[in-house]
């Protein structure tokens, strides 16, 4: 497949203003309560893979609007180990809650969802109900320039090497986040995969998942880990999301990590609803 970022397209439905340097673009011109033609959505799809995180501001969208449009990208999902509430009627579209009395899920790690599972999610959307200006941004790094930027000689020792990821940090270091109890056996994944789509090579390894590279202890596997992490998480590496109310925002598991910063209490609501396309197992 011919890599799209050696391919040039025009976009004649859509407009596209950068987030950042890093990764990310805001469309302008799209509805996501109205169906999308074939046409339409190729050029959204387009701009998603070669931009790793879209959003869409002032969307007014229903469930079921958001489960057609995840839909196109692959079948929805609920959350492998239950840790997350899906809505009565719709069990695939999970519910992001945080307000008085109800403390919100955790993300305030760096991570791509569920990298412990054999097949994880390709894509993840959150569509912003309810926020509090200011609070609780999301940060998404670019794992495609993470691995592109490593000397020849780490990224031909990383080429090949496979990690184990699993789901135990879940249970032993935030306990109050979630109410799982049972983690399922690890996994192993490459710890540079091939996005389908682009063909191109991704870093794939996080810190909240990935345990330790195949062959090598965890002693070994950490420093050199660690360096992947720092690389991956500079600065200049980054788009930092300031939610508004309205804001649909998708991000690729295959070639992003997310972190949700924690700089808000109970006293701060923020409501969204999650939906996930599934993917592939990574290769
Ligand atoms: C998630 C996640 C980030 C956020 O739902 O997988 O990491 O800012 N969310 O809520
Ligand atoms: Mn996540």
């Amino acid at each position: 497949m011919t890599p799209l970022a050696a391919t040039t397209q025009k976009y004649e439905r859509i407009s596209l203003t950068p987030t950042s340097g890093a990764l990310g673009m805001e469309v302008n011109g799209v509805d996501l309560s109205q169906p999308l033609d074939d046409a339409l959505f190729a050029e959204i799809e387009h701009a998603f893979h070669e931009n790793l995180v879209l959003v869409f501001r002032n969307q007014n969208i229903e469930p079921q609007h958001q489960l057609d449009f995840t839909h196109r990208f692959g079948p929805s999902e609920e959350h492998p180990l239950g840790s997350r509430r899906g809505l009565d009627d719709y069990p695939d579209v999970m519910v992001l809650e945080n307000r008085p009395g109800k403390l919100g899920p955790r993300n305030d790690f760096w991570h791509s969802d569920i990298s412990f599972g054999e097949v994880p999610p390709a894509l993840s959307m959150l569509y912003a109900i309810e926020v509090s200006p200011g609070l609780a941004d999301t940060m998404f790094s670019n794992m495609y320039a993470a691995y592109e930027e490593l000397s020849e000689t780490l990224r031909s020792f990383l080429d090949g090497l496979q990690a184990e990821h699993n789901a135990q940090t879940l249970v032993t270091e935030v306990p109050s986040r979630v109410q799982v109890t049972e983690v399922p056996p690890g996994v192993i994944h490459p710890v540079v995969r091939t996005h389908p789509k682009t063909g191109r090579r991704a870093l794939y390894v996080n810190p909240y998942y990935t345990s330790h590279f195949i062959g090598m202890t965890k002693a070994e596997s950490a420093p050199i880990l660690e360096h992947l992490y720092a690389q991956a998480t500079r600065h200049e590496n980054i788009y930092r999301h300031k939610w508004r109310v309205g804001d649909v925002l998708m991000w690729d598991n295959r070639a992003n990590m997310h972190y949700a910063v924690r700089d808000y209490d109970e006293s701060q609501p923020r409501f969204m609803h999650r939906t996930t396309a599934a993917g592939e197992r990574p290769y």
